[in-house]
């Protein structure tokens, strides 16, 4: 099972308890010194884990990077899209992209794209860690990277919608399929590392661990409980109706449509 982001936060923690539970994980991280102590963590309790490096700012990196998974595994029984960002300021990716929108909506779907094909010899599960921000989001179809009015906290929530649409038109298109979206609850990680500081610390301090965040992401991964759940959000434990524009199947598949053209240019 492929975990994205398995260096800190709940990343790691889905690594551990996934290989924990007999998984063998593929733990990705932007270089490889970042998941060496998941890794070892992993060894060391005698689980099985081998690393994946490529940063998913930058599609070419993330499609060399599945394609290397592909040709390495023949089927892959988990994709867990955890890898996040929230923006400091705007910035663009060498592919035209804002971070926020790159990182957080082409990267899942390039590499969805990418193990396709394993994922389906693996019958697997891909799970989206999406946020309870993306029911505040709008997507700005024709403005995606937010040139005409940049906002870090609407560039997020914008990219987590965004995200749970992907999540059930993929359920819908590929039935043989489990794909899932999860909001995993506020947790003390760092993703708030470009907020002001006051906000991590609120954070750190009030809100539950990674490992307490991680439990309905490896669930949904691996839990037998989970095998034929597709097509749902979790907040936290418990499905929920998601965003009323992720509930209508022409708006998922639209942007289905114009994500797989950014992904492919
Ligand atoms: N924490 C919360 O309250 C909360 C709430 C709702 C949803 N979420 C979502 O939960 C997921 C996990 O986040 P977290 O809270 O555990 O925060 P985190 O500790 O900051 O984890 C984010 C992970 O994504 C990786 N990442 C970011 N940009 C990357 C890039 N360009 N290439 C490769 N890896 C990249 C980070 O790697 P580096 O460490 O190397 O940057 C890190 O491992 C995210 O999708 C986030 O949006 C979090």
């Amino acid at each position: 099972m492929l975990v994205t982001g398995a260096g800190g936060g709940m990343g790691r923690e889905v690594a551990l308890a996934l290989a924990a539970r007999g998984a063998h994980v593929i733990a990705h991280g932007r270089d490889e010194a970042r998941v060496k102590p998941t890794l070892d963590a992993i060894t060391r309790a005698g689980g099985k884990a081998e690393p994946a490096a490529f940063d998913l700012a930058s599609l070419a990196a993330t499609r060399a990077g599945a394609a290397e998974l592909a040709s390495r595994h023949k089927a892959i029984h988990g994709l867990v899209n955890n890898a996040g960002f929230w923006a400091g300021s705007r910035e663009v990716t060498t592919d035209g992209h804002e971070r926020t929108w790159a990182i957080n909506v082409l990267a899942p779907f390039a590499l969805w794209q990418g193990l396709a094909e394993p994922l389906r010899a693996g019958n697997g599960r891909v799970v989206n860690v999406a946020s309870v921000q993306h029911e505040k989001g709008r997507i700005h179809w024709d403005d995606h990277s937010l040139a005409q009015g940049f906002g870090a906290q609407k560039a997020y929530r914008q990219s987590k919608l965004a995200l749970v649409m992907l999540t059930n038109e993929l359920a819908r298109r590929e039935k043989d399929l489990r794909a899932n979206a999860v909001h995993p609850g506020v947790i003390a990680t760092d993703l708030f590392r470009n907020m002001p500081w006051i906000v991590g610390v609120c954070i750190g301090a009030f809100c539950p661990s990674p490992e307490k965040g991680a439990r309905t992401i490896w669930r949904l991964a691996a839990e037998a409980e989970f095998a034929d759940t597709s097509g749902q959000y979790f907040h936290k434990a418990n499905p929920k109706p998601p965003h009323k524009e992720a509930q209508d199947a022409a708006s998922c598949a639209r942007l289905w449509d114009v994500v797989a053209g950014q992904v492919r240019s």
